[in-house]
Formats: C-alpha cells, sequence, structure tokens
C-alpha cells in the first residue's frame, strides 16, 4: 500500500461498526500507517455543531440534507482532504453514502438532488468528485438491529425511527452499492464480532491487492 486511503464505513444504526473502526486504526498503525479517524456529520467543531442540530432537532427533509452536506463540505477541506494530501490512511465512520441512506432511502427525499448536491460539494482542488476508495457497509436485517439497540443508550432522532425507516434506510445502500459496486464490500453484520472482523480485513486486504 503506497498511496493515502480513504475508507468509509456504513450501516444502519445498531450494526455495529464503532468497535471494528477503532480496531482498524490500531491495525494500520501497528503496519507503520498515519491514520486519521474521523466521522460524520461532524469532524470538525464546526461539523460538530451541525451534527448536534441535525440529530437532535425535527426539521425539513431539505434542510437536514444542506445540513449533513453542509457538515460534509466542511470536513472534506479542513480534515479529509489534508489528511489524504499528508499520505494518511482515512477511516471515516459515515461519508455521504450515509445521506443517500437515510435522507434519500429513510426519509424518501429526492435522489437526484442529493446527488447534484454531491457534486458541489465533493469536488475538491485535488479532485472532480472525492469519493472513498473503499466503503466497508456493515449490513444487518433491520429487526436484528433494532434488538440491540433496545438495550444500548438513549436514542437520538434516527436511532428512534420505526423499522420500515431503516428499511428502507438498507434499499439506500443497496441502490448506492449497485451504482459503484467496485468501491463497496458488503459485510454482513449478522455474525459474531470475530466473524465480521475476519470479513473486514479480507475487504481491506482484497481492495488493496486490486
Ligand atoms: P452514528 O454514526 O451511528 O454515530 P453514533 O454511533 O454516535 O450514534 O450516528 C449518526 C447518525 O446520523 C446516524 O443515525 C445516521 C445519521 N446520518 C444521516 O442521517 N445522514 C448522514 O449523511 C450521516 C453522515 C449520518
Amino acid at each position: 500500500m503506497s498511496r493515502a486511503w480513504f475508507i468509509s464505513f456504513e450501516g444502519i444504526d445498531g450494526a455495529g461498526k464503532s468497535t471494528h473502526i477503532e480496531g482498524l486504526s490500531t491495525w494500520f498503525q501497528n503496519r507503520g500507517y498515519r491514520v486519521t479517524l474521523t466521522r460524520e456529520p461532524g469532524g470538525t467543531p464546526l461539523a460538530e455543531k451541525f451534527r448536534e442540530l441535525a440529530l437532535h432537532e425535527s426539521m425539513d427533509p431539505l434542510t437536514e440534507a444542506l445540513l449533513m452536506f453542509a457538515a460534509r463540505r466542511e470536513h472534506l477541506l479542513n480534515v479529509i482532504e489534508p489528511a489524504l494530501a499528508r499520505g494518511d490512511v482515512v477511516l471515516c465512520d459515515r461519508f455521504t453514502d450515509a445521506t443517500f441512506a437515510y435522507q434519500g432511502g429513510g426519509r424518501g427525499f429526492d435522489w437526484s438532488v442529493l446527488q447534484s448536491l454531491e457534486k458541489m460539494v465533493q469536488k475538491v482542488p485535488a479532485t472532480e468528485l472525492r469519493q472513498p476508495d473503499l466503503t466497508i457497509w456493515f449490513d444487518l436485517p433491520p429487526e436484528v438491529a433494532a434488538q440491540r439497540l433496545s438495550t444500548a443508550r438513549v436514542p437520538d432522532k434516527f436511532e428512534s425511527q420505526p423499522l420500515s425507516f431503516f428499511q428502507n434506510v438498507r434499499e439506500g445502500y443497496a441502490k448506492r452499492m449497485q451504482a459503484s459496486p467496485k468501491r463497496f464490500a458488503q459485510i454482513s453484520a449478522d455474525q459474531t464480532r470475530e466473524g465480521v472482523w475476519t470479513d473486514v480485513l479480507h475487504a481491506i486486504e482484497k481492495a488493496y491487492t486490486a
């Protein structure tokens, strides 16, 4: 692996991606890579303020989508792009596919408007359209995720949505994967933590040797 890599992690709430992202950060560092570990919405002081609003205030779907993309623009220019320019491995807990899945799939917001916003927001000096090199999708049936979440902390605005919302989010991810099959690695999160970790490493190794 000789160049900067941008890896995003996706899935419905309760899919259990956080522990694996942290594990991967250590995994890369043990192999001598510099890692930037970050998340969306958020990753900068201003984008974290947008996150606070997006996750806890109810709002019109367009406002919500704009807020996600506003946070993304801020994050891209101030964290992701500089990290990639330094040659870091960037591990990002959610990126633009989450907007398509949650606002597009879950909320039913206009897909083509999201595509226009994506083109505008992800155009950066280094490239016409910044996208992750690899997106690991922790896929889980919403019923299983709901069971896992029921024992977790107080739910935020999205986590408290009904099952049907998450079915639509899942379909949103599937639609994104269909459009960019090479970028996506779909992993079943409905197995033991060790099983998921093995699949994550396999996806990383496969992407690096491709
Ligand atoms: P999440 O990444 O699951 O963090 P935590 O583990 O701290 O809850 O929470 C972010 C929430 O924001 C999640 O419910 C998905 C939602 N979201 C969107 O609706 N659109 C987006 O574009 C992004 C990045 C996240």
